[in-house]
């Protein structure tokens, strides 16, 4: 059944500080209460797929450098060489600083779909907490996603699986809209609090699917993925789940004014998207499409696009962009902290990657 593979699509790496956890993840002993949440993206009377759309027009950047994110998590991870990358800034008609889509060639997925999924179909309000977008292809197929904290990447082919959206738009969310416990350091998202969330899931008998049990990061986001569907879609209360009554009551709250899509809203923050202009390699620099580059930077990148991606040196290069908050609010610590936080992410990735490869468990 589309349900049961749909549970493999929801494959999202994000590091969780199990230190300060007091356990990973909802215990096994809760029940799952469906088998992925893949039915929410359609249904007779409509689904996620099915959202309202905003208008968006694009522009293909100029061959030759590539944002920093985009640069670094191709190359990092050996997901596409550099070189292999198209540039666009995506504007949709509720918010006028755009967004940017890098897409690796070889992706499954256009543009105007990633464009159209992504924008059309993710509220404003939530939308905007996001500023970069990559997709790449999926060796082994199927859609998977993970989130980089405003960057999500996604693999493969993800057309009409809205929830996978929402649940990486959700992890954004977890750590950059909903209020933490004051006690905790910045670099927390609110499912990293020690027992807050647990708690609350532990109120209950039952967590959405399988999936929700990884740890409780994902329990966040996949809750938070019915959310979105209660405010959009249908009344999440008739699907018989009573019990997680206590994490669904929660996550609507959290998300009441993210989620909905509303008429004419539009963005009221947003991230600047100054990043550092990283040279896609030799090849773009022999054809003078890197002419703007900081020679200074660029002097440990030189041949970085010509070795199979695969060059480690991209890996903790600061990269500097303050203008969307102000730096002493708490906001920006927090995203200082994350940086920091998703370098170590990006190596533990590779690692998680290799293994779920070998194990056939990215295949979808
Ligand atoms: C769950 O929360 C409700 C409402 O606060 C409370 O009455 C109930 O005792 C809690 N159940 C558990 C198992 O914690
Ligand atoms: C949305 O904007 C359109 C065009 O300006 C206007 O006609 C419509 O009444 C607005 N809707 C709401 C709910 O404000
Ligand atoms: C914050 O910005 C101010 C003004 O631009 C600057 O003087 C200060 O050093 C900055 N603080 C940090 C922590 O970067």
């Amino acid at each position: 059944m589309a349900r049961t593979t749909l549970v493999k699509d929801l494959l999202v790496f994000l590091a969780f500080f199990t230190h300060y956890a007091v356990s990973v993840g909802p215990p096994d002993s809760m029940t799952e209460r469906f088998t992925g949440l893949g039915f929410l993206d359609s249904g007779v009377s409509g689904g996620l797929n099915d959202m309202p759309r905003a208008s968006y027009t694009m522009a293909q950047r100029s061959w030759g450098m590539l944002p920093l994110p985009c640069y670094d998590t191709a190359v990092t991870n050996g997901y596409c060489d550099p070189h292999d990358i198209d540039v666009w800034d995506v504007t949709y008609g509720d918010c006028e600083v755009p967004k940017i889509f890098c897409r690796c060639i070889s992706s499954p997925m256009s543009i105007d779909t990633l464009a159209a999924d992504f924008g059309y179909k993710i509220p404003v309000k939530a939308r905007q907490w996001i500023d970069t977008v990559s997709s790449y292809p999926a060796p082994e197929g199927g859609c998977s996603a993970w989130n980089g904290g405003d960057h999500l990447n996604f693999f493969g082919d993800c057309t009409d699986k809205m929830s996978v959206w929402f649940h990486e738009v959700a992890h954004s969310l977890d750590c950059w809209t909903t209020p933490r416990p004051p006690s905790l350091p910045e670099a927390f998202c609110y499912s990293d609090t020690p027992t807050e969330w647990s708690n609350i899931v532990l109120n209950g008998t039952c967590v959405p699917d399988n999936y929700a049990k990884a740890d409780w990061a994902e329990s966040w986001a996949q809750v938070a993925v019915m959310s979105a569907w209660h405010a959009n879609v249908g009344n999440v209360w008739n699907l018989g789940i009573g019990c997680m009554q206590a994490q669904m009551s929660k996550s609507i709250e959290q998300l009441a004014g993210l989620w909905p899509w509303v008429e004419n809203a539009t963005c009221d923050r947003w991230w600047d998207n100054d990043w550092e202009e990283i040279c896609m390699g030799d090849v773009a620099r022999d054809y003078g499409a890197c002419d703007g580059e900081n020679t200074q930077d660029s002097s440990a990148r030189h041949g970085d696009g010509d070795n199979g991606g695969h060059n480690r040196q991209a890996v903790g290069k600061e990269r500097s962009r303050t203008k969307g908050l102000p730096n002493d609010s708490d906001a920006w610590k927090k995203r200082k902290e994350g940086e920091l936080a998703r370098k170590l992410r990006a190596e533990e990735r590779a690692g998680l990657r290799g293994r779920k490869t070998r194990s056939g468990g990215r295949r979808g």
